[in-house]
């Protein structure tokens, strides 16, 4: 087992991406858990604030060394072990919404971030965040009622954190110990993917009040990048880091 050896309980921090940073400069092992109770500066993607109260949901980073070769996988490590975790509790089946959120009905129930330190001829470490709403009332939460879902909210029970935290951990090893075979996740993680089939809309992050791109959501690569067939019939390959989805319809 690599993951979950030492896992490290915060009540409050600034985000568990910036403790785990902290640790991966203090040498800290590989696979190392860090989990807060409430995040008063969470960040998702893009720098996005990431909304979640104290006490009810998870908010969980992991310290990793893979190879350059394996850090693709990462992203789909993260959310097929979410995606198992919630149907190991609940039962109830999940998708994914290109690249990495979590959806249960249509709604976004978990969020994966990576962050990553590189040199030139290794990468230092990797840092998986992942958030998953477990005990939130969306309605709560204006900013994000009409998008988001917790557990709670698709079951109707009230769901132990704890159990999910390490139910998450076993799957997230299980298919680390397969990243870290060289082998690949894209085929399984593919399966999930909602967004294949549909006419999207796409902007550049780096250009976000320049001129957005739609076309046919068509397939993805190896890297987990995906294929946009634009209206010419030519096909525009774009990768996770550099294009959020506006629209999906
Ligand atoms: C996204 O969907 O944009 C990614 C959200 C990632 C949120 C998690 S919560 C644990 C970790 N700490 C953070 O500050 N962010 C990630």
């Amino acid at each position: 087992m690599i993951i979950g050896n030492n896992i490290i309980y915060l009540k409050e921090t600034t985000s568990t991406m910036d403790v785990c940073k902290q640790l991966a400069s203090d040498k800290f092992e590989e696979g190392t858990v860090v989990i807060a109770n409430y995040q008063n500066s969470g960040r998702g993607r893009f720098n996005r604030v990431w909304i979640s109260p104290a006490g009810i949901n998870l908010h969980v980073s992991i310290l990793l060394s893979p190879t350059f070769d394996q850090m693709k996988y990462l992203n789909m490590a993260a959310t097929l072990a979410v995606i198992d975790t919630i149907k190991k509790i609940t039962n109830i089946p999940s998708q994914i919404k290109w690249p990495n959120d979590v959806q249960v009905n249509g709604k976004k129930i978990s969020g994966i971030l990576i962050e990553s330190e590189l040199s030139t001829t290794n990468i230092n470490y990797s840092v998986v965040g992942i958030g998953l709403n477990i005990n939130l009332n969306p309605q709560e939460f204006p900013e994000i009622s009409n998008f988001a879902t917790s557990l709670k909210n698709e079951t109707k029970l009230f769901i132990n954190r704890s159990t999910v935290l390490h139910t998450l951990i076993k799957f997230f090893d299980h298919y680390y110990n397969i990243i870290k075979q060289n082998k690949s996740l894209t085929k399984k993680w593919g399966d999930y993917l909602n967004t294949i089939g549909r006419n999207i809309e796409i902007s550049f992050t780096d250009k976000p009040g320049e001129q957005t791109i739609s076309g046919l959501a068509h397939s993805v690569n190896e890297d987990g990048s995906l294929n946009l067939k634009l209206d010419d019939n030519s096909l525009l390959t774009v990768s996770a880091g550099e294009i959020t989805i506006n629209k999906i319809e």
